[in-house]
Order: structure tokens, then C-alpha cells, then sequence
């Protein structure tokens, strides 16, 4: 084996034993750098005679070109190897399990609102909503409650800047009442139905809040009693509390848009709240003006109509005693519910 021969193989084995890109560097620099074995040898060719030059020259461009093959080769082993061990540093585990994300839950007050429409739609009644910005006419006046009448002071409410196309103030509704008006003039008699829906008010204590929620009922026809409200809100409010230990009172009261009118009570036969009445709802006699303003006559209509608060049955149904807290977003408190 010649010298040239000795030092190839010398840089195979420097190279193959670099542990690293920078050890590597390190090594090619002993054989290929400014002073390292080759070019010296390079450079000594210039004493030499020019035919023994040229051969010489031959031997040892020989001999750099596979020293520079072993480099690149060691290069590329080196670079694989970092590849594959970065791969598996970041190798996900497609077989853990997930993260997940939180699953959310339905808050009390719309699971009320779903019951309500079951129970409902089971007995034959439509369902249906409306604007919850309303004209002061819908509101109030065709409740029977015209401007300035003192009645209107019972439902302080929030009012917007504008009126109506008819030239109408606008306002958040104080009830769904006024649902009972719109869909009696876009549908026809027999008409029953349900109209669940957010209302507002100038209110706020443990059971009053800015904002509520209230479901209206309707049942008009030419033969609708007052026995006819007092069985399909029996019904109701056994289905919702799921108990049928439960006695319904109606007392009597005052709205301007029923006559006679009455207060829903309803008493528990067993459970925290036995026997104390608690009020659920306003009721009554749709009054004749109203059917009028329904476009219907009252010669030949009759019919109940009641105007519950969600909130209020949520509370009763869950035993909650603040009203604020269903809209504190408390998670604690939400979390129960589901
Ligand atoms: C009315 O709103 C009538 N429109 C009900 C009605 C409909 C009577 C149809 C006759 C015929 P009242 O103001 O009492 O009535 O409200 C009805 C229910 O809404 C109350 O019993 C109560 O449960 C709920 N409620 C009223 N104000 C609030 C409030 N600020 N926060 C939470 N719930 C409220
Ligand atoms: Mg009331």
C-alpha cells in the first residue's frame, strides 16, 4: 500500500469516527484544508519535472476525489441521522388519547324552554316567536293599554330611538302578550299556540331581571272556557314537574287585556315546598277589545290566554332561590344542570 493509498483510507476512518457535522469539518480540514495532506502534496508538485508532474498529479486528484466521496457520503449520513432522531423526538403518538375540548351543556333556562314546547306540541298547540324589539301599538295599545293609561306603568320598559313604518315608537317588549295579537292577525281561528320568547323590563331584585323569559299561551275558538284553561295548565305544569302531586289555584287579578283575569298558583303535595302557594303565571279571559284588535269578532270568538315566566318554573322545578344566578355564568352553579 503507497503513502497516497495510507491516507485515504486514514480519512475514511477519521471520517466514519466524527460524531458530528463539526467533528466532520474538523477532519476534512486535516487531508483538504489550506495545509492539510493533499494540498501539501498539491503544492509540492511544482518541483517536480513536468511528466512525472502530470502522472503525480493524476494519482493524487485520484486520490483527493475519494476522499471527497467519503466526505459527502459521511455528510449525508450524518444529516440522516439527525433527521431520524429530531423525527423521533417529535414523533406523535396517534394511539393517545385526546385532549378533548369541554363539551357545553344546555343552560336551565332554554332546557325549560324545550320542555315547555314538547309538552305543548303534544297537545296540539303551534309554536311560534316573534320580534323581541316591538312597536309600543302591539305592545300595549292593542293589549288594551292605551297611552298614558296607568297600566302601562306596571311594565316599565326599555325604549329605542325610532318608530315603525305606521309611525309607532319602538321598545323591548315588556310580555309575549303581544305575540297573542300578531299571530291571531297572520293565522285563522281555531287557533292554538305556544310563543316562548325573551321579554325585557325596568327590573332587578332576586326574582326580577332585566331581562327574562316568558312563555305566552293562546287558545281561541268559538267555544273556549275558562275550564279549558285550567285543564290544559293542569296538564302542563304536571308534565313539567313531572308529578302529578299538585294543585293549581286561580286568583283572581287584574290585566288590562283579559277580564276576568287570574293568577296561576300552584301548590306541591310533597318536597321542600309543600303546600305554600307560588304564583307561575298571569291568565284570563281574552278580552272582547283585544279579539277586536285581532281583527276577529268577539260576537263569535272566545278564548284564554296565560303569560308564564321560564325563569320562574326553572327555579320551582331546580329548587334555585336567586333568579341571578342563571345569568352570572357561574360554571359551578351551570354545571349541575347537565
Ligand atoms: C304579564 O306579563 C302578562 N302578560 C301575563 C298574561 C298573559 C296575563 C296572558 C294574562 C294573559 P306579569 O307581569 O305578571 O304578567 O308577568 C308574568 C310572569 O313573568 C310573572 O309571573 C313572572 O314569573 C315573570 N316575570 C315578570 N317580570 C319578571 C322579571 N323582571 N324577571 C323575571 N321574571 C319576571
Ligand atoms: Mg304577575
Amino acid at each position: 500500500m503507497n503513502s497516497l493509498d495510507q491516507i485515504v483510507s486514514q480519512a475514511r476512518a477519521d471520517f466514519l469516527a466524527a460524531p458530528d457535522a463539526a467533528a466532520l469539518e474538523n477532519a476534512k480540514a486535516v487531508y483538504l484544508g489550506k495545509s492539510g495532506q493533499i494540498t501539501e502534496l498539491m503544492k509540492s508538485l511544482g518541483k517536480l519535472a513536468p511528466e512525472e508532474r502530470k502522472a503525480q498529479g493524476a494519482v493524487i486528484n485520484a486520490a483527493k476525489t475519494q476522499i471527497e466521496n467519503a466526505l459527502t457520503e459521511r455528510r449525508d449520513a450524518l444529516a440522516n441521522a439527525q433527521l431520524q432522531a429530531r423525527l423521533n423526538a417529535e414523533a406523535i403518538d396517534v394511539t393517545l388519547p385526546g385532549r378533548g375540548r369541554g363539551v357545553g351543556g344546555i343552560h336551565p333556562v332554554m332546557r325549560t324552554w324545550q320542555r315547555i314546547e314538547e309538552i305543548f306540541r303534544s297537545i296540539g298547540f303551534d309554536v311560534a316567536d316573534g320580534p323581541e324589539i316591538e312597536n309600543d301599538w302591539t305592545n300595549f295599545t292593542a293589549l288594551n293599554s292605551p297611552e298614558n293609561h296607568p297600566a302601562r306603568s306596571m311594565q316599565d320598559t326599555f325604549y329605542v330611538d325610532g318608530h315603525d313604518s305606521q309611525g309607532n315608537q319602538l321598545l323591548l317588549r315588556t310580555h309575549t302578550s303581544p305575540m297573542q295579537v300578531r299571530y291571531a292577525r297572520a293565522n285563522q281561528p281555531p287557533i292554538k299556540v305556544i310563543a316562548p320568547g325573551r321579554t325585557y323590563r325596568v327590573d332587578s331584585d332576586a326574582t326580577h331581571s332585566p331581562m327574562f323569559h316568558q312563555v305566552e299561551g293562546l287558545w281561541i275558538a268559538e267555544n273556549i272556557s275558562f275550564a279549558d284553561l285550567k285543564g290544559v295548565y293542569l296538564n302542563f305544569v304536571r308534565a313539567f314537574f313531572e308529578t302529578d302531586d299538585l294543585q293549581v289555584r286561580f286568583r283572581p287579578s287584574y290585566f288590562p287585556f283579559t277580564e276576568p283575569s287570574a293568577e296561576i298558583d300552584i301548590a306541591f303535595g310533597s318536597g321542600p315546598l309543600k303546600g305554600r302557594w307560588l304564583e307561575v303565571s298571569g291568565s284570563g279571559q281574552v278580552h272582547p277589545s283585544v279579539i277586536r284588535n285581532m281583527g276577529l269578532d268577539p260576537e263569535k270568538y272566545i278564548g284564554f290566554a296565560f303569560g308564564s315566566g321560564l325563569e320562574r318554573l326553572t327555579m320551582l322545578r331546580y329548587g334555585v332561590n336567586d333568579l341571578r344566578l342563571f345569568y352570572e355564568g357561574d360554571l359551578r352553579f351551570l354545571k349541575q344542570f347537565n
